[in-house]
């Protein structure tokens, strides 16, 4: 049997699990958990750990045929600038909660597109933040940004409220390519865009790009990899192009017949990490590369690589308080998501009270499995020893589990003194791997292809 047909067999090309990057997965979350438990958890916050914070901006002026993100289309600022005064609201009532003196280590701007904010509306949001929770000394703030929809005005806005990160989407700079995901940006306008970052001071940069797009091929994908090589990024995120059209009715623009088959898709991934190892990048975790001086890479070797709802991080903060419609909190009490449609989030924070709206409670065994499957996305290993000593006994319920994978994924994965390691053969099933320690898969979730 030839290795694809044996990562076949186990169902690479057929599985669907979930990406981890929460567990238990937002789907599994229930809607009995809500804001009350979310204001509880916030009032019991340490205010001597400081927290990162998530705020979600879910507009952008134009929407990629190919996107899953949450996000909606507007041609005009009217509802985007609605919008940031929910969001000061929604700091207010933060701030009628928290504990005094509580401050954010790590800030992060997501969308959507964060860059349709222009400067004063940007001023006014990181002020809004600020003022509920300072910064940390070494704070690091980092944003979303989309090439097409930003500006030196804006990048000088950012960088002046304290950006130190930022991540550009690229996705495929092949035209064709461009054109079948609705989503034109010539090689110039991201070179620009890169330079201006780093004229402004930001010196870490991740790019974005995904494989398994339409008319994506070898040829196609070199050539966008060259190119991003050329950029100098300090971290690369390559993520599998996720085709959910029946979760985002956008997709449905995309015609199956012109998606690259799935060994060819699976080639295509192993292509690209090829010619990022050969640049000089190590991998990281199932989707991610940086710099061996990068402080991703040097988490990942040191064993504090973590998995968050952005990808992979080296943030070991617990708490993270998720602002804006459909963000996701994860408190020490468990996950509290946002009201996801933008009219049903207005409608709680205008009625005074928080917006989360659906969100899961943690036993002690969600966590020893959290932290199990946040392992094997991370580390592409199982230690029982290292579980047992955080987490207790209770580590040993996880051994029939290990047994199970042991027994069906053979000599893709080897057997450690305390539970297994993944080979770099095996390492495409991770996914697949992690979701058997998923004891919260929702009935009838359909999740993306797990290659
Ligand atoms: C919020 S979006 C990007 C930020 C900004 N709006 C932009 O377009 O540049 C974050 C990233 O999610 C990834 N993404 C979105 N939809 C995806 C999908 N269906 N499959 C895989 N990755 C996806 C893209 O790489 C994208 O850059
Ligand atoms: S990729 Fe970015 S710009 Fe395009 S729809 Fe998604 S969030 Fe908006």
């Amino acid at each position: 049997m030839t290795q694809i047909e044996r990562l076949r067999s186990l169902g690479l090309f057929d599985a669907r699990v979930p990406r981890y990057t929460s567990y238990p997965t937002a789907p599994a979350f229930s809607p009995n958990v809500g804001a009350r438990e979310q204001a509880c958890a916030l009032a019991k916050l340490n205010p001597d750990e400081p927290v990162s914070v998530y705020l979600h901006i879910p507009f952008c002026e134009r929407l990629c045929w190919f996107c899953a993100c949450r996000t909606q289309g507007t041609a005009s600022l009217t509802p985007v600038e609605a919008y940031i005064g929910t969001l000061e609201r929604e700091l207010e009532l933060l701030a009628g909660i928290l504990p005094k003196g509580l401050r954010m280590g790590r800030m992060h701007w997501g969308g959507g597109t964060p860059t349709i904010l222009p400067p004063d509306l940007i001023h006014r949001l990181a002020n809004a933040v600020k003022a509920v929770i300072a910064p940390a000394e070494g704070w690091e703030f980092s944003v979303e940004i989309d090439p097409t929809m930003v500006d030196r005005a804006k990048i000088a806005a950012l960088a002046a409220e304290g950006m130190n990160r930022a991540s550009i989407g690229i996705q495929d700079f092949d035209p064709k390519v461009q054109d079948a995901i609705g989503r034109i940006q010539p090689f110039y306008v991201t070179l620009n865009c890169v330079e201006d970052l780093r004229d402004a001071g930001v010196h870490s940069l991740n790019a974005d790009l995904v494989y398994g797009l339409p008319y994506q091929d070898m040829a196609r994908l070199d050539d966008t990899v060259s190119k991003v090589l050329d950029l100098d990024p300090d971290r690369i995120a390559l993520f599998g192009y996720a085709h959910v059209p029946w979760v985002s009715k956008r997709q449905q623009l995309i015609r199956d017949e012109t998606l690259p088959k799935e060994v060819e898709r699976f080639k295509l991934a192993e292509h690209a990490a090829r010619r990022f190892g050969d640049a000089g990048l190590r991998a990281i975790g199932i989707d991610h590369f940086a710099k061996p001086a990068d402080t991703l890479a040097i988490a990942a070797e040191t064993g504090h690589l973590r998995r968050n709802f952005q990808g992979y991080t080296d943030d070991t903060c617990p708490t993270l308080i998720g602002i804006g419609a459909s963000s996701i909190s994860k408190l020490p009490t468990g996950y509290i998501q946002n009201a996801a449609a933008t009219p049903a989030y207005t409608r709680s924070i205008g009625d005074g009270h928080l917006a989360g709206a659906r969100g899961h409670l943690m036993t002690a065994g969600d966590r020893l499995r959290a932290r199990a499957i946040e392992m094997i996305m991370c580390d592409f290993r199982l230690d029982l020893g290292a579980l047992r000593r955080d987490h207790g006994e209770i580590a040993e319920t996880l051994q029939p589990d290990v047994a199970m994978v042991l027994r069906i994924f053979g000599n893709l994965v080897a057997a450690t003194p305390d539970g297994f390691e993944i080979r770099p053969e095996g390492r495409a099933l991770t996914r697949i791997i992690a979701s058997r320690f998923d004891a919260h898969v929702p009935n009838g979730a359909r999740y993306s292809q797990a290659s």
